[in-house]
This record gives structure tokens, C-alpha cells and sequence, in this order.
């Protein structure tokens, strides 16, 4: 029997509950294979399982909340044992793109402070080159055009082309992200050097932050059709 996208999604959530210890302080990420996490973890809560939980996101919060998993700021719990998450892609030495739901500056906040950072895919996410998948960009509202323009003249340095689409909400509306933020998806189609980009993108003065998630991830469970896959990214 082969698995489905979604079941895939599953499928890596649950293997990612073995990694979860009793005790333990645990960042929560976002989209749709994160919800199934914090679905799963969910029911362990209710069975008796003890954690402490931060949300990279309003959505993962309310979703927390409503399976009565205990919550904390990361005020309050600055330091975490592990985070479980997704990703857009999975590319080589598990740097991810991240960003696609527009929680990428709350998710490398959380994954930054973590001990260990798992991330959880379905198999479509697992590529030899990131970049199909766009960029995720996270920007002030001021001066967004110049924002735009700096970043395209990076882009061009790095001999990258591409379009960058200010992201919009289904009415229209700029997207606005859980910090009040604005997202540029950056259409680059393939990132050679994630590093270069990241240092660009970090050097312009309007960019909060980018959706490249570099030497952050430990490890990755990537499910396919016919099975789960545990990734280290090599030490
Ligand atoms: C949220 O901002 C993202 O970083 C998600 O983790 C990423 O988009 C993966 O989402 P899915 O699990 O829904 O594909």
C-alpha cells in the first residue's frame, strides 16, 4: 500500500513522537505536516505525556490550545529541547527553505533556540537544489520598494534571476505575517550557494528575515510512498 501526500505528512509526524521525551521543552512549527505533529502529540498529552510547548505561530497556538497542550512564551522558556517542524524544501546538508505559511522569523527564532531541530516532510520536499520552491522573504512595511529593489540588485550579484511577487492574500491584500511584516516570494529557481544568499539577504536593512534555514536542522524524517527515512545532517 503506498502512502499519500498527506498520509506521508503523517507518517513523519508520527516518527517524529519517538524523539519526544517526557520532561521535555518543545518549539512547535507550522503548516500543515506541523499540525499534524501537534495533532499527535495532542494525544500523547492526554494519555500523560509531560511537555512544555512554544507555537512558531498564532495558527499553531489556537491548534495547541484547543488539544490542551501546555504552553509557554519563549520569554518564558528561552531554551528548548527540541523543535519539530516542516519545511518547503529539503536540500543537501538539510538546508531547508522554510517560510511557505509565513511563519519563517517565529520558526528560526524557536529552531535557533532549540538543542535539536527534527524536521518533518513528506518526500516531494526532499530536492538536490533548493530554489524551486520561492523564497520566502520577510520585510518591514516602510520602505518596501527600496527593500525590493536592494534585494534584486543581491540577487543580480549572485548571478540569480527571477521575479520577486509581494505575497497576497486571497482578497488581495498584502499578506501580513504574525509580526506585522510583509512577504516577498523570490522566484529563483536555483540557489547554488545558500550561504551567499543568506549573507545578501541578512545585509539589507529592510529584510527581517529569509526562509533559508542553514546549519539549523539536525535531522529530518522525510516519509515517501513506501516508508520513512531518518536524515542527519552530517556533523
Ligand atoms: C511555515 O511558515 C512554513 O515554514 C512551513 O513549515 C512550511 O511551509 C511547510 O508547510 P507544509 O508542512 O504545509 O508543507
Amino acid at each position: 500500500m503506498t502512502l499519500t501526500a498527506d498520509e506521508q505528512k503523517r507518517a513523519a509526524a508520527l516518527r517524529a513522537l519517538d524523539f519526544v521525551e517526557d520532561g521535555q521543552r518543545l518549539g512547535l512549527g507550522t503548516g500543515s505536516t506541523a499540525a499534524h505533529f501537534v495533532d499527535l502529540l495532542g494525544g500523547r498529552v492526554a494519555e500523560g505525556l509531560s511537555v512544555r510547548c512554544v507555537p512558531t505561530s498564532e495558527a499553531t497556538r489556537v491548534q495547541a490550545e484547543r488539544l490542551s497542550i501546555p504552553l509557554a512564551t519563549l520569554d518564558e522558556m528561552p531554551e528548548l529541547d527540541l523543535t519539530v517542524d516542516g519545511a518547503d524544501e529539503i536540500g543537501p546538508g538539510l538546508a531547508l527553505i522554510k517560510g511557505g505559511g509565513g511563519a519563517l522569523l517565529r520558526e528560526k527564532i524557536v529552531a535557533s533556540a532549540s538543542a535539536r531541530m527534527l524536521v518533518i516532510a513528506d518526500a516531494s520536499k526532499h530536492v538536490e537544489t533548493l530554489g524551486a520552491f520561492p523564497l520566502p522573504v520577510e520585510v518591514v512595511k516602510f520602505g518596501m520598494a527600496a527593500s525590493e529593489r536592494a534585494m534584486s540588485r543581491a540577487f543580480a550579484g549572485l548571478g540569480l534571476g527571477g521575479e520577486i511577487v509581494a505575497r497576497k492574500t486571497g482578497s488581495g491584500a498584502l499578506f501580513e505575517t504574525d509580526n506585522g511584516n510583509h512577504i516577498f516570494d523570490c522566484h529563483l529557481r536555483r540557489i547554488e550557494d545558500p550561504a551567499a544568499l543568506a549573507a545578501a539577504l541578512a545585509a539589507i536593512a529592510g529584510v527581517v528575515e529569509h526562509g533559508l534555514f542553514i546549519g539549523l536542522a539536525g535531522s529530518a524524517i522525510v516519509a515517501g510512498p513506501d516508508g520513512v527515512q531518518l536524515i542527519e545532517a552530517a556533523a
